[in-house]
Order: C-alpha cells, then sequence, then structure tokens
C-alpha cells in the first residue's frame, strides 16, 4: 500500500460499488479495487475520516452535495482525445452534407455531446463541420456538450490543450488549432461559440432542448 493509502475491506468495496452505481450508473469491476483506493483515499483523508466506512456513512447520511459530487468525479473515467474513431467524424460529415443540401428544419443544427469528458470530442465536432462546411458560420449551430463530471466539464470550457494532443492528428489537423499569446494551444473562437459545457446525468431527467440533428455518446455507456 502506498504512504497515505488507506486499506479497503470487501464490505466497504460493496458499499462504494452499490454507492457509485445508483448514482451515477456506473458498474465498477472487482479489477478497480486498486483504482478506488488510490482516487479515494486522498478525499478521505482530506475530510478527516479513518476509513472508507465512515466516509460511506457521510456519503448516506448528511454529507454535502459537493461530497457527492467529488466522490463522483473521482470515479468516472475520462480518456478522450481529438478525432477519436475519425470514422464517425467522416459519417458525421457525410450527414450534415445531405443536411446542408435539404435543410430540413430551415437552418437549424443541433449535435449533442453526452458524456463529453474534457471536451475533444464536442470541439472536434465543431472544428471539423466548420472546416469542412464554412456556411455553417451563418447558420443557427449549436453543440451541447454534457458531463456527469463537474471538474472535467471545468476543463472543457476553458479550451485549453497541451501539445501531447497534437500527437497522432495528420498535419492538416493540428491546422485547425491555435496558439494563445502565451503560445498555449487552444480551440478557435469559432468553434469555441458553438460548444456550451454543463453538468448533467444522463441516469437521471434529461432538461435537454431537442430536436438533435446527431447525438455523440460514445465510450459512456460501457461503463454502465
Ligand atoms: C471515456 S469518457 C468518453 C468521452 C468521449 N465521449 C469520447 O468518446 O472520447 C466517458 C465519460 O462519460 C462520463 N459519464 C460517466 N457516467 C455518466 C453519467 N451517468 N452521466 C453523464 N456522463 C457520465 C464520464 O464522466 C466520462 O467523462
Amino acid at each position: 500500500m502506498d504512504h497515505g493509502e488507506i486499506s479497503l475491506s470487501e464490505r466497504e468495496f460493496s458499499r462504494i460499488k452499490s454507492r457509485v452505481y445508483a448514482v451515477a450508473g456506473i458498474s465498477l469491476s472487482d479489477a478497480k479495487r486498486t483504482l478506488v483506493i488510490s482516487r479515494l483515499s486522498k478525499i478521505v483523508r482530506g475530510l478527516g475520516l479513518a476509513s472508507f466506512d465512515a466516509y460511506v456513512d457521510l456519503l448516506e447520511r448528511g454529507g454535502t452535495a459537493q461530497d457527492s459530487q467529488n466522490f463522483v468525479n473521482a470515479l468516472t473515467t475520462n480518456l478522450t482525445r481529438f478525432y477519436r474513431e475519425d470514422h464517425h467524424f467522416e459519417h458525421l460529415r457525410s450527414h450534415i452534407s445531405a443536411l446542408i443540401a435539404h435543410k430540413p428544419r430551415g437552418m437549424r443544427l443541433r449535435i449533442w455531446s453526452a458524456g463529453c469528458s474534457t471536451g475533444q470530442e464536442p470541439y472536434t465536432i465543431g472544428m471539423d463541420l466548420l472546416a469542412a462546411f464554412p456556411e455553417l458560420k451563418r447558420w443557427d449551430f449549436k453543440i451541447p456538450a454534457t458531463d456527469i463530471d463537474t471538474a472535467v466539464i471545468a476543463k472543457a470550457a476553458r479550451g485549453l490543450y497541451p501539445d501531447s494532443e497534437l500527437s497522432g492528428l495528420t498535419p492538416e489537423r493540428q491546422r485547425l488549432f491555435e496558439r494563445g499569446e502565451d503560445g498555449a494551444l487552444q480551440i478557435p473562437a469559432a468553434a469555441r461559440e458553438l460548444v456550451s459545457f454543463k453538468p448533467l446525468n444522463l441516469i437521471g431527467p434529461r432538461p435537454m432542448k431537442g430536436p438533435f440533428d446527431a447525438i455523440f455518446c460514445r465510450n459512456v455507456a460501457i461503463y454502465f
């Protein structure tokens, strides 16, 4: 056990699994034991508690909304990248091309990124479509992007990324990004303006206003 980690009994692990399943629909396998210990120990210590049992007791009775949120944020898997599974974006382009030709809903376009993590998915949609169809700048085009994890939503809204995000992208795709005054890699304003980030739990009520022309919900339900 690393310094600072707290021991986790079978019973405590099972209480944590039930809790995250009830709150977020996330199903943790037994293989996630070490991950649970490493991600939650710091929170438990920060709260001045001595055990995971005491922590789950707190969450079940009387913890704050922020305590519940921190618990969920710690147990989500946020792996993502720009142009992940790029055939999906090719498919989207052909769908949008047909839509632009026929304008079935006037010049309105809505694409929901559900489970958007740190923003690479909705920003890829925005940058890719603006590059392929510049006329979309004159459309009522919006990309609402949601995730249960408030920490990733906050990162996504900044629209700033480390240079490592460019690796594996073609030079043409690398040119979709801009550099800020401090040299940081950033999403161009035109794409940033299309995307709005909000926290949303997909297993709760759905306040999203459709209709949507496309919904991206990728690599999310695999954890349910
Ligand atoms: C692996 S990431 C996928 C990101 C992106 N869609 C992609 O494919 O690259 C999964 C995301 O689903 C989110 N998630 C998990 N359970 C959720 C729930 N109940 N409601 C909304 N989002 C959830 C996680 O917080 C995480 O950011």
